[in-house]
């Protein structure tokens, strides 16, 4: 996720990008840069940082003129850097771009661009974006044209602001997938990927729909279909306030980075699948330089704090069960003080969200001083763990803010899957029939997820006559069991109620002592070979007074009698159903926070990231 922003109009271009910018740092804040034509040339500003430092950059210079657009990063191909920052431009520094999404197919179109003899200065997807526009528009000199044509060629998500210096009277934008709306001002008007830009300007704006161009004038906006056919639509008056436009109208950023799941599975996902007549055949990881190892190696050994641990814990399920590779999963906090047994044939993978987590960074060191090969999963581009790993796989889940993670969460699983699918496959675990069928039922989990969060209306009802017990506990078996981490985390981060997760099986052996009649159990139930032994584990807490809520795929089945409450997810390979279960689980949790007046974005006492042991 990345915040694009342009002007164009009589005001000097550049306060007014940096003032838009400022509204969109929560998109991305590693780098910025702006890019404004000054009446003869276009002038690019960029530098590795928070907008403060362009700021500082451009603090002492005047670049004059009304045409231009801007960009704060959030790193997914190359690190923060100034050179990877955008804009990035044509070699000739005639045509700027600034992008926010991910191009799928950039590597192979940077290879036939290279072949044509472009020299890249940058390692990010987004420069060949430019050189592509500059590719066509070498052909006929039309730069609307030479913007269609690119963008035809471009696989994956993309919102894009252009400008050429040749064309000092018009800024052209597209979208697929990811967002961006034009703002009409009176003789001016913008781009940006989301209303606080503009706000300040006017409230008039497009939602620009999937692969719609707009090209903006100083007086007025055309707007295209994706082969410049013309599109006549009616602008929206937005009456929110700042605040909740920041949140794209959710009332925090907990609820909109849940809402954001199916985008960012999909930003995950779909770049390492490999097609074939639009069928999942493949996984790809460009990014692992010892996929081979997975073939032979004799264990795989993981480590990762709070939620990343979770995720790791699902993982271990998903190895075994698919790869039949043993899997060691241990909390960071206590791997650095374990004297850990390594073996140079064990995979070693590090999960985290920032990066940056003191815990999780030794327990990495101390592998990488064993000669063990590292391979994190992490969320942030240029964080220490990528910087230290020898391998790393980014989640692509754009900036999380909210301290309780959401779609981080679900994107770790997302990687760790397809990581646990390709090692069986590699392993010979199952035939190639059977891993295409895997592969498809993992391409539908982001509609899935979709799905559940189209309806919440059970949940908030089920939320407002329940939000004041004194106990939750999470029960679940194999899989199931996992998920229940981090339902009860979730459930404790941000409603402060005290949960706990168990094994089911392990209920009678303890934690039933404490089940009465103010008590909530929430079982989750997602392998059809268990729905038997959950519903006799729902019995058994009933009868003792507890309220009994189930998140399963089986409503109308071993259930129905026995739960209070059913919340049904869509049927998917019971394997993955991991990825679904959480989802009204985090909706669970957030709406016991607003009930219960506690603030989900900024739990008390808790970090976002945890630099210190
Ligand atoms: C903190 C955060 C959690 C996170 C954990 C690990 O406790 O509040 O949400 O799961 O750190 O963070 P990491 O960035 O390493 O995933």
């Amino acid at each position: 996720m990345c915040g694009i922003v342009g002007y164009i109009g009589s005001k000097k271009a550049t306060p007014v990008l940096i003032n838009a910018l400022k509204k969109l740092e929560y998109r991305g804040y590693d780098s910025a840069g702006i890019a404004v034509f000054d009446g003869e040339d276009i002038v690019v500003r960029k530098v590795k940082g928070a907008l403060k430092a362009l700021e500082e950059r451009i603090s002492k210079e005047v670049i004059n003129g009304s045409l231009g657009i801007g960009h704060t990063r959030w790193a997914t191909h190359g690190e923060p850097s100034d050179v990877n920052a955008h804009p990035h431009t044509n070699l000739s520094g005639t045509i700027a771009v600034v992008h926010n999404g991910i191009i799928e197919n950039y590597a192979k179109l940077k290879a036939w661009l290279q072949g044509e003899g472009v020299v890249f200065r940058s390692e990010t997807d987004t420069e060949v974006i430019a050189h592509l526009i500059n590719y066509y528009y070498e052909m006929d000199g039309d730069i609307f044209h030479s913007v269609i044509e690119a963008t035809h060629r471009l696989e994956g998500s993309y919102a894009l602001g252009v400008i050429c210096s040749d064309y000092p009277d018009r800024l052209i934008a597209a979208r697929k997938e990811s967002p961006l709306i034009v703002g009409l001002g009176k003789g001016e008007n913008f781009i940006a990927s989301d209303v606080p830009a503009v706000l300040e300007y006017t409230r008039d704006v497009y939602f620009l729909d999937q692969k719609e161009i707009a090209v903006l004038y100083s007086d007025h906006v055309d707007l295209f279909d994706e082969d410049g056919n013309k599109v006549i639509k009616q602008p929206y008056h937005v009456d929110w306030d700042l605040s909740s436009a920041e949140k794209n109208g959710y009332a925090h950023f907990m609820l909109k980075e849940i809402h954001e799941q199916p985008k960012a599975l999909t930003d995950t996902m779909r770049p390492r699948l490999v097609y074939e007549n639009k069928k999942p055949v493949d996984i790809n990881f460009d990014e692992l330089t010892v996929a081979e190892h997975f073939k032979n190696a004799k264990r795989i050994v993981i480590t990762a704090c709070g939620t990343a641990y979770h995720a790791g814990v699902v993982a271990a399920y998903a190895f075994e069960k698919f790869a039949r590779i043993p899997v060691v999963v241990t909390v960071a906090s206590e791997f650095r003080y374990m004297n850990p047994i390594l073996d140079k044939d064990d995979i070693f993978i590090v999960i985290s969200q920032s990066g940056e987590t003191a815990d999780t960074l030794a327990a990495m060191r101390l592998a990488k001083e064993a000669g063990i090969h590292v391979i994190a999963i992490t969320n942030c581009v240029g964080s220490t763990v990528s910087r230290e790993a020898n391998d790393v796989i980014y989640t692509w889940a754009g900036p999380e803010i909210a301290v309780a993670s959401t779609k981080a969460y679900t994107t770790q699983l997302m990687c760790l899957y397809l990581l646990a699918l390709k090692c069986a496959f590699l392993r010979e675990k199952f035939s190639r029939a059977e891993y295409t069928r895997l592969l498809s039922e993992l391409e539908q989990i982001p509609s899935k997820v979709q799905e559940i969060l189209d309806d919440k209306t059970g949940i908030q009802k089920f939320v407002s006559k329940n939000f004041n017990k004194e106990k939750v506990f999470f029960i679940g078996r194999q899989f199931d069991s996992a998920t229940s981490l981090e339902c009860a985390l979730k459930l404790k981060e941000v409603s402060y109620m005290h949960s706990e997760a168990f094994a089911a099986g392990e209920l009678k052996h303890g934690p039933i002592a404490l089940v009465d009649k103010n008590t909530l159990v929430v079982a989750i139930a997602t392998d059809p070979k268990l729905y038997e032994k959950i519903a006799s584990n729902i019995v058994e807490v009933r009868t003792r007074g507890a309220t009994t809520f189930v998140i399963t795929q089986d409503k109308d089945g071993a259930f129905a009698q026995a739960a209070d409450e059913i919340v049904s997810i869509p049927h998917t390979e019971s394997a993955f159903a991991s990825m679904l279960s959480i989802i009204p689980a985090q909706l669970f949790a957030y709406y016991c926070a607003i009930h219960r007046g506690t603030d989900p974005d900024k739990p008390r006492n808790l970090a976002k990231s945890v630099t210190v042991e």
